[in-house]
């Protein structure tokens, strides 16, 4: 084939557009690197192409430098802009794939609840905390001591029959069976006036069944002072029942026996379920009993160091699981103890 002007540069044209198509089709950032390379490189086509130059005539040959420059040119153009586009899309995808929708709702993180055993505790304390009752707490692994013989309870008393426990292996040692043991504690420790308050955990061999635990809770509740009577008790106890049950609550009091007091008596509030007229949740009474208190008994008195014949005071004892069963419609107290969670979080 002879080289002519207008061959030549035909050939740098066909080229031109040839490379110009391969550019914008060039699928990633290697392959138009290699296109660059076979193009324009020093060994390139474009090089090759102007090989026949020295064939032509001296005048033609600025003319086909000229457009040869302007080939390279709009090559190199092409490359340039093939390049940017590749490196947006890359910059583009890999945006889309890192995205993150911060639309998308997150994970829950699990909220526990106040279990119902210490919310009740409280709500009991917060009744009488406006009394003036201060909160304490004796321990659980008592002494038969604090447990029964100062609580007017010998060690051959029959009415031991009725705190049966469970025993530790060191003599002398139990697990309390009611939160009274305090008592003697607070005595010991404070001067009269005494407001104490004393909830805790108790403990007591029994048959386990809907009402009955082996491991239970109570508040026990003292007051120690000059000329304390059963009408303070009584007064007391009716601010109680009206604080947790309803203001104006019918209440009575009825004869019962502690050890530990005397007079001892049964405090009932009148059915909260069915407000008296009887029902299964009060034996048809219409009455519920919610503690046991008395005028704590002068013996009690004399083994928590105070003189009977000054001070005189009361005491009551509540089991917890009986006030959270009517204030939460719970009819096992087994429940409170199982840790089961569709249980606990109806608390919320
Ligand atoms: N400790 C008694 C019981 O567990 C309750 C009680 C406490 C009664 C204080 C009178 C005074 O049954």
């Amino acid at each position: 084939m002879s080289i002519d002007l207008a061959g030549l540069t035909r050939q740098l044209e066909l080229l031109r557009d040839e490379i110009l198509a391969a550019a914008a089709a060039a699928p990633d950032l290697a392959s138009l690197e290699r296109l660059q390379i076979d193009v324009l490189g020093r060994k390139g086509r474009l090089t090759a192409v102007l090989r026949g130059i020295g064939s032509l005539p001296a005048d033609d040959r600025p003319k086909v430098g000229a457009v040869a420059n302007a080939v390279r040119a709009a090559i190199e153009a092409a490359v340039a802009e093939r390049r940017e586009a590749l490196r947006a899309e890359a910059i583009a995808t890999r945006i889309a794939s890192e995205r993150v929708d911060v639309t998308l709702p997150g994970r829950p993180v699990p909220r526990g609840s106040r279990h119902p055993i210490p919310e009740t505790i409280a709500a009991i304390a917060e009744v009488f905390g406006q009394f003036g009752f201060v909160v304490y707490e004796g321990p659980e692994v008592e002494t038969d001591v604090h447990n029964f013989q100062m609580l007017n309870i010998p060690l051959d008393h029959p009415a031991r029959d009725l705190w049966d426990t469970l025993y530790v292996d060191l003599d002398g040692y139990l697990l309390r069976t009611h939160t009274s043991p305090g008592q003697i504690r607070v005595m010991a420790r404070e001067r009269p006036p005494i407001r104490a308050l004393l909830p805790g955990r108790c403990f007591r061999y029994e048959a386990v069944d809907a009402s009955h635990g082996f491991e239970f809770f109570q508040v026990e509740g003292l007051m120690i002072d000059e000329g304390t009577s059963m009408a303070d008790l009584r007064g007391l106890l009716d601010e109680f029942a009206g604080a947790l049950f309803g203001a104006g609550r019918a209440t009575r009091f009825r004869p019962g026996y502690y050890p530990f007091t005397e007079p001892s008596v049964a405090f009932d509030v009148r059915c909260v379920v069915c407000d008296g007229a009887g029902c299964p949740a009060c034996s048809r009474t219409g009455w519920m009993t919610i503690l046991g208190a008395g005028m704590v008994h002068p013996v009690v008195l004399q083994y928590g160091g105070l003189d009977p014949e000054r001070y005189q005071g009361f005491a009551f004892g509540m089991g917890v699981e009986r006030i959270a069963n009517l204030r939460h419609a719970v009819a096992d107290l087994r429940y409170y103890l199982e840790n089961d969670l569709r249980f606990l979080e109806q608390f919320r």
